[in-house]
């Protein structure tokens, strides 16, 4: 049994992380500022620090006697990173290097990191492997590039650390206390924006004129509960002084078009859908190559697009939005 600090702990990823480090039988202490994290997600379980990453006091409480941190909180808006870029260098990478100082002079030295395909921008090749070109097309990659390079650096002065480059995550997780689901504000991510889409409020479907079968975008899903068991198992692959990147996707692409064919089919009626030219810096593709996480964490994912969409769909209902 182990104490881990997971960071953003309220937060979508993180709240289904506390739920399940605590059943894989850990303490979990959650640091988290509630920004853009929720309360009431959080397992009644875990100990709860109200802290931001920007505040010493509180770094340096969160990271007493901790074995390991998760470190999810952070900004994660593509769109609000370029308008307010300044927000998105102070809390994830001024955030991040605090973060570290303090688990340094705690003597942690192990480390999970959400880290994200922002990082890679437009593709070269695909399926983008670990060691494809980096080149973010927004601040919010850049910042979180930015991480992975820090962490890389801090591994040579003794830290362990993971970094995971999530593609897009969906799905919920279903706890004794009800479902836990994604709840941004706004939502940015197709799938919850399929499941809330409304005649009044259509969904907006950006290009549908791109280089792929059905002329939608291509993106790669990940269901959240196979994401997190990614990170349990990072947690016991961390090594003495090893930075390490590792993608988790699915390893396939789903179109746009296909993913409101499978909500279809899901919430058993129309998606309405409103189809609109191309938003600027969107690549047509984006898939992951999932052999590292095959090879290092043992790790293949098990739930598919049908599943992510009806646990969402499932935690939506139960959920007042
Ligand atoms: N959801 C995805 O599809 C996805 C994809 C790639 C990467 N990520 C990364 O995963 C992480 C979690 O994403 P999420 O979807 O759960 O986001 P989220 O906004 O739901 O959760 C982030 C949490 O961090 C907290 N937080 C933010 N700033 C903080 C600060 N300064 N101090 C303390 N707490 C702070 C928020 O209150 C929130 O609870 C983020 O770092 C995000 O960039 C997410």
């Amino acid at each position: 049994m182990a104490q881990i600090l997971v960071t953003g702990g309220a937060g979508y990823l993180g709240s289904v992380a506390t739920s399940m480090v605590l059943d894989a039988g850990h303490h979990v202490r959650v640091l988290d500022d509630l920004s853009t994290g929720h309360l009431d997600a959080l397992d009644e379980r875990a100990e709860f620090l109200e802290g931001s990453l920007d505040d010493p006091r509180a770094l340096d409480e969160a990271v007493r006697d901790v074995d390991a941190v998760i470190h999810f909180a952070g900004k994660s808006l593509v769109a609000e990173s370029v308008t307010h870029p300044d927000l998105y260098h102070r809390t994830n990478v001024d955030g991040t290097r605090q973060l570290l100082e303090a688990m340094n002079s705690h003597g942690v030295t192990r480390c999970v990191f959400s880290s994200s395909a922002a990082t890679y921008g437009e593709p070269e090749h695909l399926p983008l492997r670990e060691d494809s070109p980096t080149r973010p097309t927004s601040p919010y990659g850049q910042t979180k590039l930015l991480v992975d390079q820090m962490l890389a650096e801090a591994a040579s002065r003794g830290l362990s650390a993971i970094s995971l480059r999530y593609f897009n995550v969906a799905g919920a997780l279903e706890t004794s206390r009800g479902w836990l689901g994604e709840r941004h504000h706004p939502e940015t991510h197709l799938i919850p924006n399929v499941l809330s889409a409304e005649v009044d409020q259509p969904l907006t479907l950006f290009g549908t004129d791109w280089d792929t079968p059905d002329g939608t975008c291509v993106r790669d899903y990940v269901h959240v509960v196979d994401l997190i068991d990614a990170h349990l198992r990072a947690l016991d692959a961390l090594e003495n002084s090893r930075h390490l990147v590792i993608n988790l996707g699915s390893g396939r692409g789903y179109s746009n078009r296909e993913v409101i064919t499978s909500a279809e089919a899901v919430l058993g009626r129309p998606v309405p859908v409103i189809e609109t030219t191309r938003r600027p810096g969107d690549p047509a593709v984006l898939v992951a190559s999932i052999d590292r996480a095959r090879e290092v964490l043992g790790w293949t994912p098990q739930r598919d697009l049908t599943r992510m969409i009806s646990d969402a769909y499932a935690a939506r209902l139960t959920r007042e939005f």
